[in-house]
């Protein structure tokens, strides 16, 4: 826990019964469910997705006040290409606003922005915006939020291996501790807990490597649906677990 006074949001988490001293230290989601609210609002697939943007928003702040330190977000992955062409234009567009838009706001709230995946095969100016996001916020020493984008499990285990090989090593190198320093954000502690908002109950493709030992919550709210309450709520899931690394 931050040391001083304890935040709105840190209060309110200990009303709610949250052990501030066993917070997930990497907190990843999988923000399922904007198609799903959009239609069930009569609104385009697009506005849930927009919805989903302010939602993030709002949970990475809550995440930032109650004292986790790390949020990676499922964004866009490797599967969505096969998406409607202009579902996919949009929601390139719509991330490439929020980098612009929210640059400010995260440098003066000391996040730090990464991102994870195939960046070279997305559009150049979202590529341009994400770097000058990474790079603006690189000295902040708040949370730090880490986009999965053009993501997959499977094509990251890929690339390290493919890492591995140019850099001339052979099977033998192949190890665990190799192949983990290879991934696209080394630097990351591995996810505490996995959420999973509109009940679905899969893995998606999402942290295959990082997940080993993850604990998952799943909800049925959709993503644009998921607040501060919801987050306590799995925070709480997670308290209630035993965790043990495959011991006893
Ligand atoms: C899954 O819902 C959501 C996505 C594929 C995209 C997630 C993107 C956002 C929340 C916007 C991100 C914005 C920024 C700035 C990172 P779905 O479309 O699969 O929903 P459905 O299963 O109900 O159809």
């Amino acid at each position: 826990m931050a040391p001083g006074q304890p935040t709105a949001v840190q209060e309110r988490a200990l009303k709610a019964g949250v052990d501030l001293e066993r917070l997930p230290r990497h907190m990843a989601v999988i923000m399922d469910g904007n198609g799903r609210w959009a239609t069930q609002n009569g609104q385009h697939r697009l506005v849930g997705h927009r919805e989903g943007y302010l939602a993030l928003k709002r949970n990475l702040q809550t995440a930032q006040e109650l004292g986790i330190g790390y949020l990676t977000v499922y964004g866009f992955s490797v599967e969505n290409w096969r998406r409607p062409e202009t579902e996919v234009a949009g929601l390139m567009t719509l991330i490439e606003e929020a980098a612009r838009t929210e640059l400010r706001g995260l440098i003066e709230n000391n996040v730090r922005v990464l991102v994870a995946g195939r960046l070279h095969e997305l559009p150049t100016s979202l590529q341009e915006a994400l770097s000058d996001l990474m790079e603006s916020t690189s000295q902040n020493s708040g949370i730090v939020f880490t986009l999965a984008i053009n993501y997959g499990g499977r094509a990251e285990i890929v690339d390290a291996v493919k890492a591995l090989i140019a850099e001339g090593h052979g099977a033998s190198a192949v190890t665990e501790e190799a192949i983990s320093a290879r991934l696209y954000r080394p630097e990351l502690p591995e996810p505490d807990l996995m959420v999973r908002t509109a009940g679905e109950m899969r893995w998606s493709n999402y942290l295959l490597w990082q997940s080993a030992y993850t604990e998952l919550f799943v909800t049925e709210r959709a993503w644009p649906d998921f607040g501060e309450p919801e987050l306590f709520e799995a925070v709480l899931a997670y308290q209630a677990r035993y965790r043990k690394f495959g011991g006893l």
